[in-house]
């Protein structure tokens, strides 16, 4: 379903995606839903996808990307439903064809679907760790996968992804998710790298809001949490202005926060003396002390960082990247 103009309500001089077409994924509640709608209020064209099923995945129903659609609409945007499935590489290929044949390009993707089957580990069934990531990681690296050649071809693209604080520093029962919501954020840092010389950013944002899959565990907390108070940082990043790339936010209620993995100067065993494991218990405190840490760009740096501390000069990784800066010693 398609019409309608674009809504001419936006401020002057607000992130104009007049022509560009984004995909959402799980576009049919929650975040995706909001995400869909700004997107959508600042020109894009939407493709809205949504299975429909419940919170556990179980289940399928049009009804809800259905609705996103008609909002869209209604408001003076231009949309289109797909009910596809994000885990099966055959759906991830349908959204993306069906949002060509609809719109003539993508520009934007938003993997943003999702679902819970939290359990401890020792409980956790084979088919609940299979699905969660099925939706989350290979959903998300399914659908990148099938939009990207015509990213490549057009030298632009931008990538939104979704984690959660519970991948980053981990979540008590939540094994199955947070090992996907992880490796959301190392897939993101690898197609910043390769889709850096065609005009394609990768960011990752690490959302709170007040959902169908939250609303049971926020309380009252979950009043300053709107959904909506994330999707202006899904906009800004899917825009053309934002060359940000690799990087990942924690959002919600109004707080946007850039969040990075960091890395101790650490301590370096004496030359001659070698390592051991009574070495590494009399140095812990150097080992751990995180003051002068680092953020490392990519592996070529994070390499290169420790091989300088190890008292290596012109430092060539093995990934090819040549170290530029000054040469770094960790105390021994
Ligand atoms: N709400 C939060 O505070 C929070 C926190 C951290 C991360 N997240 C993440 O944000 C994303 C959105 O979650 P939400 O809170 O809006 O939940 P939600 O349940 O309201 O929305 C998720 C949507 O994804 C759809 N979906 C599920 N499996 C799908 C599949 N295989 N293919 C296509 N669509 C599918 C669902 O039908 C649903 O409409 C998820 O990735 C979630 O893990 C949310």
């Amino acid at each position: 379903m398609m019409v309608g103009a674009h809504s001419n309500r936006r401020a002057p001089g607000s992130i104009d995606l007049t022509g560009r077409v984004a995909i959402v994924t799980g576009a049919g509640n929650g975040l995706g839903k909001a995400h869909a709608k700004l997107l959508a209020h600042h020109g894009a064209r939407v493709l809205v996808n949504d299975v429909g099923g419940g919170t556990d995945g179980a289940g399928h129903d049009g009804g809800p990307a259905a609705r996103t659609v008609t909002e869209i609409i209604e408001a003076g945007g231009e949309a289109m439903a797909n009910t596809s499935s994000v885990a099966s590489e055959e759906g991830a290929q349908q959204l993306v064809d069906d949002a060509l044949a609809a719109f003539g390009r993508i520009d934007i993707v938003v993997n943003n679907a999702g679902i819970l089957r939290d359990a401890t580990l020792h409980k956790l069934a084979s088919d609940d760790l299979r699905a969660v990531i099925g939706v989350h990681l290979l959903g998300t690296m399914f659908v990148s996968r099938a939009a990207l050649p015509h990213m490549r071809t057009a030298y632009y693209g931008r990538f939104v992804h979704t984690t959660s604080v519970a991948g980053i520093f981990g979540n008590f029962g939540q094994s199955n998710y947070a090992a996907a919501k992880a490796g959301i954020v190392g897939f993101s840092r690898v197609l910043a790298e390769e889709g850096a010389r065609y005009g394609i950013t990768s960011n990752v944002i690490a959302p709170l809001a007040r959902t169908r899959l939250t609303e049971s565990i926020l309380g009252a907390q979950g009043q300053l949490l709107d959904p909506e108070w994330v999707s202006p940082l899904v906009v800004y990043l899917a825009s053309e202005p934002c060359t940000l790339t690799r990087e990942t936010f924690s959002v919600g209620g109004g707080r946007v926060a850039r969040v990075v993995t960091s890395e101790a100067l650490g301590w370096v065993a004496p030359e001659g003396a070698g390592l051991t494991a009574e070495l590494v218990a009399q140095h812990l405190d150097e080992i751990m002390d995180m003051s002068g840490a680092i953020v490392p760009d990519r592996a070529d740096d994070e390499i290169a960082f420790a091989l300088r501390a190890l008292g290596a000069s012109d430092v060539e990784t093995s990934l090819g990247a040549k170290a530029e800066r000054s040469p770094t010693q960790a105390s021994s």
